[in-house]
C-alpha cells in the first residue's frame, strides 16, 4: 500500500506552520511563519495581534505547504490540526481554517493536543518504544510527562507559574542584553548560554527553587524575583543608568543558567525514581526526550546527562528545528493517529474545542 500523507496545521501561540508529512516520517512539504518579531517588538504575544497574523497568513501557509509537497489535496489520507492547548484566539484560526478545508475536500479531520504532538515527534526521527519519560522546556511549556501510548500521557509536573525560557528571555531582557555587542540578534536563552560560558557562577548565587517541595512541578517566578533584586542591588553599587550594561553580566547569566539547569534537573531526577519505584519505565533502553526551545542549551542538557547516567537512562535530544512549534509535529502526530485509528472524525462530524 502507499505510504499515507497527512496535512498537519499548527496555529496555537505565535507560529502559523503547516506540513505534508507521510507514514515514513518523510516531509514532503512544509511552511512556517513566525510572528516573534512582532511580539518582540511589543514585549510579549498580544492575543488579537496573534490571531490576526494568523488570519492573515494561514492560507499562503497552507498553499506554500502542499505546494511544495507536490501533492493534490485528494491524495491526503486526513488533516490534522491542533487545537488544545493555547491561546484560543490563535487556535481558532486553524480550526475554522481546517474546518472549512476538511468539508470542501471531504477528508477526515484528526483533532491534536499541542504538547501530545511535541512529545511523540520523536518517533518520527527515531524508533522510541512507549512507555518513555517527556521533559518539554520552551518558552511557553515547561512539564515533565510519561508518553504511555499515542493518547496516553501520565502528567508528572509541571510549572506553576513561568516556563523556563521565559524566565531566561525576561532575565536577559532585564540584563539589557540586546545592547550587548555579542548578544544583539540572540534570543534571551541564546545570549544568556553565550555570556555564561565568558562568566563564573559561584559570583552570582541563587537559591534552586522548590527545594522543600517534593513533587516533580516546576517554578520559575520566585527566581525570576531573586535574579531580579541581585540586578537592583548590583546597577546601584555601580551607578549604571537604565539601558546600561553592568559588568558582571557574564556570571550573573552562568548563575541564572546554572540554577535554571539544576532546577530542571532535579525535578527530573524525582520523576525518574518515581517512575521507577512503579515499575513505569521499561527495564531495556528507558529513555527521556527532551524537547523544546531550551533544550538546545549545552549546559542544560549537560546537567540532564549526568542525571540519565546516573539512573541508567538514555538521554535524547531531537534536533532543536523538531523541537519548536511546527505544522511538522503535529502532522506527524495526525499519522500515529491514523496508523492506530484512533481519535479520527468524519468532515460531516461537528467539531467544537474549548481551548484549555
Ligand atoms: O520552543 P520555542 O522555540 O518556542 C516557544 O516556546 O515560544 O522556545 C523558545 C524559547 C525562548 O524562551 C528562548 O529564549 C529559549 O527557547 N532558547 C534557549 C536557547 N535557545 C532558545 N534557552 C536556553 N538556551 C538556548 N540556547
Ligand atoms: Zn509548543
Amino acid at each position: 500500500a502507499r505510504s499515507r500523507l497527512v496535512l498537519g496545521i499548527e496555529t496555537s501561540c505565535d507560529d502559523t506552520g503547516a506540513a505534508v508529512v507521510n507514514e515514513t516520517g518523510l516531509i514532503l512539504g512544509e511552511s512556517l511563519h513566525s510572528q516573534k518579531e512582532v511580539h518582540l517588538q511589543a514585549g510579549g504575544v498580544i492575543p488579537a495581534v496573534a490571531q490576526r497574523l494568523h488570519r492573515e497568513n494561514i492560507f499562503r501557509v497552507v498553499r506554500e505547504a502542499i505546494d511544495r509537497s507536490g501533492v493534490s489535496p485528494s491524495e491526503l489520507s486526513a488533516v490534522a490540526t491542533t487545537v488544545k492547548p493555547g491561546l484560543s484566539l490563535s487556535l481558532g484560526i486553524g480550526l475554522e481554517f481546517s474546518l472549512a478545508f476538511v468539508k470542501q475536500h471531504q477528508k477526515p479531520f484528526i483533532p491534536i493536543h499541542h504538547m501530545e504532538a511535541h512529545a511523540l515527534t520523536v518517533r518520527m526521527l527515531e524508533p522510541v518504544e512507549f512507555p518513555f519519560l517527556v521533559l518539554l522546556i520552551s518558552g511557553g511549556h515547561g512539564l515533565l510527562a510519561l508518553a504511555r501510548d499515542i493518547d496516553d500521557f501520565l502528567l508528572l509536573g509541571q510549572s506553576t507559574d513561568e516556563a523556563p525560557g521565559d524566565i531566561l528571555d525576561k532575565v536577559a531582557r532585564r540584563l539589557h542584553l540586546k545592547n550587548h555587542p555579542e548578544c544583539s540578534t540572540m534570543s534571551g536563552g541564546q545570549a544568556i548560554e553565550h555570556l555564561a560560558k565568558q562568566g563564573n557562577r559561584r559570583n552570582f548565587l541563587l537559591t534552586t527553587p522548590m527545594g522543600q517541595v517534593f513533587d516533580c512541578n516546576f517554578s520559575f517566578a520566585g527566581l525570576r524575583t531573586q535574579v531580579s533584586v541581585a540586578i537592583d542591588r548590583k546597577e546601584i553599587d555601580e551607578g549604571v543608568k537604565s539601558g546600561e550594561l553592568l559588568s558582571c553580566v557574564n556570571d550573573i547569566a552562568a548563575g541564572t543558567q546554572h540554577t535554571v539547569a539544576s532546577h530542571i534537573a532535579k525535578r527530573t531526577h524525582r520523576a525518574i525514581l518515581f517512575c521507577k519505584a512503579r515499575g513505569l519505565l521499561p527495564q531495556h533502553s528507558p529513555t527521556l526526550v527532551v524537547s523544546g526551545g531550551v533544550a538546545s542549551n549545552t549546559y542544560i542538557r549537560e546537567t540532564l546527562k549526568i542525571v540519565t547516567d546516573a539512573t541508567g537512562l538514555h538521554l535524547l535530544c531531537p534536533p532543536s528545528k523538531f523541537c519548536t512549534d511546527n505544522g511538522v509535529m503535529v502532522a506527524w502526530n495526525g499519522i500515529e493517529k491514523l496508523r492506530a485509528g484512533r481519535g479520527i472524525l468524519s468532515y460531516t462530524e461537528e467539531v467544537r474545542y474549548e481551548p484549555k
